[in-house]
């Protein structure tokens, strides 16, 4: 329905510099987004600006420049990384002679490309019908082409501007009807788990972390994985059996972004609500990259503008493969809590511990083990309370204290073995200690 960049569509890209903003980065997430669109980037057009002109955006000299290029590299498409309003986008178009579109169109591009499901291409039809409407002050001739004749449909007095509009209007509405439907349906889906009580987990994370890899790797599927931006944009939700044989749903979520268009947001606010309604989210980071923790800052972000801000997250630091310096374990808080976990999804490495930490943070009843400590255990077990691990105890005839201990087993080593006990296998029966 919509004329958008096609794959090897010759694009000139613009990167303005305003203050404050993290220059360097950003233009290389620009050019792989642009990427992920399917252009084919001839040149990146760089600049600084105190602040956007109102009528052009650039200034004109610059515009000049651009509008040159454009002419010597017969670019078909010039795409901004910033959000241009309408009528800066028609100003320039008049200039260059070609396409333009703005960072939110962009976006929304590569949505479109990308959605899979019924209920994705709804979502992303009418996000960008929104983002169009606003932009509608030319004849909107692809609308026209697909009324198939149209014979009495364009009524009397009626300007092909305002028609347009009406048209957009209408199938906007016949949208969302429709999405009201598929919702209706995924919020029966949603209660009848949450009435079998099986817990949800989502995966969330910025585009590229490596959610849908993790996914893969956590449920032991093959699906794809690939190198370009939002390569998942519909809920797929999986079975993810823990170590203490229970089972939890783990549902894997669109990317997030910074400045993801408002309407997007939108849109996709039905998907992200197995995110708000997960019992945890494992937010899933790139440990790879320079620009991580403005990455976690920017999906918390998100995470807050769909109210999904109160449900308890557990960071994933994966990708620790790239990064000789980082070993798989488990970072907890001062009350002995999992926050963050390093992995690999690709190799694999840390993939038993992450069980584990889900376990610690969705059930932490799963997590409790019975220790028997000797009398001589007296350190261990007052370090035990230290970490307010321990759930009851009882003292026997002999002195030998029983105790339930919410820890993992890989931590309870830790600390029998600084205190000189050895715990022996399994775990999953009561041991015996004796004191070193
Ligand atoms: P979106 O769908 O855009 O949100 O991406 P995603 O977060 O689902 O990322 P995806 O799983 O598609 O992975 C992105 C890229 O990172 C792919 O090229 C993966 O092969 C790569 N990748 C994922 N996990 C790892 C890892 O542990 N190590 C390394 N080296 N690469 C990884």
């Amino acid at each position: 329905m919509f004329e958008r960049p096609k794959a090897g569509q010759r694009a000139l890209l613009v990167h303005l510099e305003f203050p404050l903003a993290d220059f360097e980065s950003d233009r290389q997430e620009f050019i792989e987004l642009a990427r992920s669109a399917g252009a084919e980037v001839i040149e990146v057009i760089g600049g600084s600006r105190r602040e956007p002109d109102p009528g052009l955006f650039v200034g004109s000299g610059k515009a000049q420049e651009i509008a040159d290029a454009v002419a010597a590299s017969q670019a078909e498409l010039v795409i901004f990384n910033h959000a241009l309003s309408p009528s800066q986008e028609r100003n320039l178009e008049k200039i260059f002679k070609a396409r333009v579109l703005d960072r939110s169109g962009l976006i929304l591009d590569i949505f479109a490309t990308r959605a899979r499901s019924h209920e994705g291409k709804l979502q992303v039809e009418l996000a960008q019908l929104q983002h169009i409407a606003t932009r509608l002050v030319r004849g909107w001739t692809h609308l026209e082409r697909q009324r198939g004749g149209g014979i009495g449909l364009r009524g009397p007095g009626e300007t092909q501007l305002e028609m347009d509009r009406r048209l957009i209007r209408e199938r906007i509405s016949t949208l969302k009807r429709h999405l009201e439907a598929v919702r209706g349906r995924r919020a029966q889906s949603r209660a009848a788990r949450a009435r079998n009580e099986v817990p949800t987990v989502s995966l969330v994370g910025y585009t590229n972390a490596g959610k849908s890899t993790l996914f893969n790797a956590l449920t032991g599927d093959l699906t794809f994985a690939s190198s370009q931006l939002f390569a998942t944009l519909d809920t797929t939700v999986r079975r993810l059996q823990l170590p203490a044989g229970d089972t939890v749903l783990l549902a894997d979520t669109v990317g997030f972004i910074r400045d993801l268009p408002h309407d997007l947001i939108a849109a996709f606010r039905a998907t992200l609500e197995e995110a708000r309604e997960a019992r945890l989210l494992l937010h899933v980071v790139d440990a790879a990259d320079p620009e991580r923790m403005s990455r976690i800052q920017q999906v918390e972000e998100v995470l807050r503008e769909i109210g999904a801000e109160e449900v308890p997250s557990l960071q994933v630091f994966n990708k620790i493969d790239l990064r000789p310096d980082e070993a798989p374990r488990i970072e907890r808080d001062e009350l002995g809590r999992p926050q963050r976990v390093y992995v690999s999804a690709r190799s694999g490495a840390g993939l038993e511990l992450l069980r584990e930490a889900i376990v610690e943070c969705i059930a932490p009843e799963l997590a409790e083990q019975e220790l028997v400590l000797p009398p001589g255990a007296g350190r261990l077990r007052a370090q035990l309370f230290g970490h307010h691990a321990v759930r009851a105890e009882s003292v026997d005839e002999q002195g030998n204290f029983h105790l339930r201990v919410a820890m993992p087993y890989e931590r309870l080593r830790g600390l029998c073995e600084a205190a000189g006990v050895s715990l022996p296998l399994p775990p999953r029966e009561p041991w015996e200690l004796s004191a070193g």
